[in-house]
């Protein structure tokens, strides 16, 4: 198995689109005119290569701190703080290593830059490419606007922005492709170039660490659910072994159980971090979830079975799950595994608002769910054969996955 990091995070980059709407394609936006702008500098592949994947990904740090894309772009004082927190992240990530470097300096003016702080060309051009983006008035014609948004950054020629970058937009701008696919097309389908394809291809473990990675911005969006993902995703891989499933296919059920519910990323923080008492229309948004995971993983390369895996974690054998209604007949054996895996980690997991429930009530609640078709009995019954030893599994990763969280909240104090 091996995926492109490049399709990775194309695909995970829409997934970012969810949670923003008010800015919707932004990730693609940048990184695509990020590219023209570095291509036209004569930057390096490396360079190019690293600018695009830092592109697709410069505002996550906004993401897993819960922040309004449009209001971080307008303002100096927290924008510093999301380019931080998203680099300090992804970093983590040995590919992504030097893209999390150009992030974190993605809203530094030029002249507080260069070369006293060292901050890399990609970081000034991401900044350039950003600002022109958040300028961008959807319902104008973007040729129209052209000629406003370089004027714009003309004027902060030498201070914001670098004076090389500047000169170069200048020189874009009677490109009408350029800004017409920035505008118009998804635009990262216009750089679908071969060398862009043989970027980076991860391997299972790589892909592991990065789900890992991406699990964390799903997770830490809320203290109710900052843990969930790192306890769901072992517990199912350690069903998968005692199911017999072969080493890869555990590897790939790591997999499922860290993404399992990206799509909460569509979903309101004030809503997510609600403990009870939903209306009807939240308690509607809440259930697309599993539905976003399924649009969003099945459209990469070689996610077929995970991307089902994953997203079929609300589905019951008695077919009165969502968002599919699928029955035992057709759930994969993996769906009802990580079905298994999440209720167990939800009903044992401390929430700020409950403490987790005892081994006798979580047990009794397995058992009932099993009787009543709500949970595949086979899973059930094995977990429950082997429930000491799943339960510290389960929560040695909950324990694990606390302590990122404590380092990301307090990486939030970083000015
Ligand atoms: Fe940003
Ligand atoms: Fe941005
Ligand atoms: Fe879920």
């Amino acid at each position: 198995m091996n995926i492109n990091l490049y399709d990775l995070l194309k695909c995970l980059s829409s997934a970012q689109d969810l949670v923003n709407k008010e800015l919707t394609n932004h990730h693609h936006q940048v990184a695509y005119l990020s590219y023209r702008i570095a291509e036209h500098i004569n930057l390096s592949y490396e360079e190019k290569r690293n600018i695009i994947l830092a592109g697709l990904l410069h505002d996550i740090g906004a993401l897993a701190m819960n922040e309004s894309l449009a209001e971080i772009e307008d303002s100096s004082a927290t924008a510093y703080n999301h380019a931080y927190v998203g680099s300090m992240l992804l970093s983590e990530f040995e590919p992504l290593k030097q893209a999390a470097e150009l992030i974190k300096y993605h809203h530094h003016p030029w002249n507080a830059g260069t070369p006293a702080h060292n901050i890399p060309i990609g970081s000034h051009i991401l900044h350039i490419a950003d600002r022109i983006c958040v300028l961008m008035r959807p319902e104008e014609n973007i040729l129209l606007q052209v000629p406003q948004l370089v004027e714009h950054i003309k004027e902060k020629r030498g201070t914001q922005f670098s004076p090389e970058l500047v000169d170069c937009v200048e020189e874009l701008q009677h490109l009408e492709y350029i800004w017409l696919d920035l505008m118009y097309n998804y635009p990262m389908n216009q750089l679908d170039y071969p060398w862009i394809s043989s970027l980076a291809a991860l391997n299972i473990d790589e892909i592991i660490d990065f789900s890992m990675i991406f699990s964390r911005i799903i997770d830490f969006r809320s203290s109710f659910t900052a843990n969930h993902s790192a306890g769901v995703a072992k517990t199912a891989e350690r069903l998968a072994q005692l199911f017999g499933y072969s080493e890869h296919e555990c590897k790939m059920m790591l997999i499922a159980g860290y993404l399992h519910d990206l799509g909460k990323l569509a979903i309101d923080n004030s809503i997510l971090e609600k403990p009870s008492g939903l209306t009807v229309k939240e308690y509607h948004i809440v259930k697309s979830h599993p539905f976003y995971t399924y649009r969003i993983l099945n459209v990469i390369e070689g996610f077929d079975i995970i991307s089902k895996w994953a997203a079929y974690h609300h589905e019951k054998p008695d077919g009165s799950g969502y968002p599919f209604h699928l029955d035992d007949s057709n759930l994969p054996l993996g769906s009802k595994i990580v079905a298994v895996a999440d209720v167990f980690t939800a009903i044992t997991e401390n929430r700020p608002y409950r403490k987790g429930m005892s081994d006798e009530a979580c047990i009794s609640i397995l058992r009932n769910l099993a009787a009543e078709n709500a949970l595949c009995s086979n899973v059930v019954f094995v977990l429950l054969d082997h429930f000491s030893e799943i339960r510290k599994i389960c929560a040695d990763a909950q324990i694990k996955a606390g302590i990122e969280y404590a380092r990301f909240k307090d990486s939030l104090k970083h000015k």
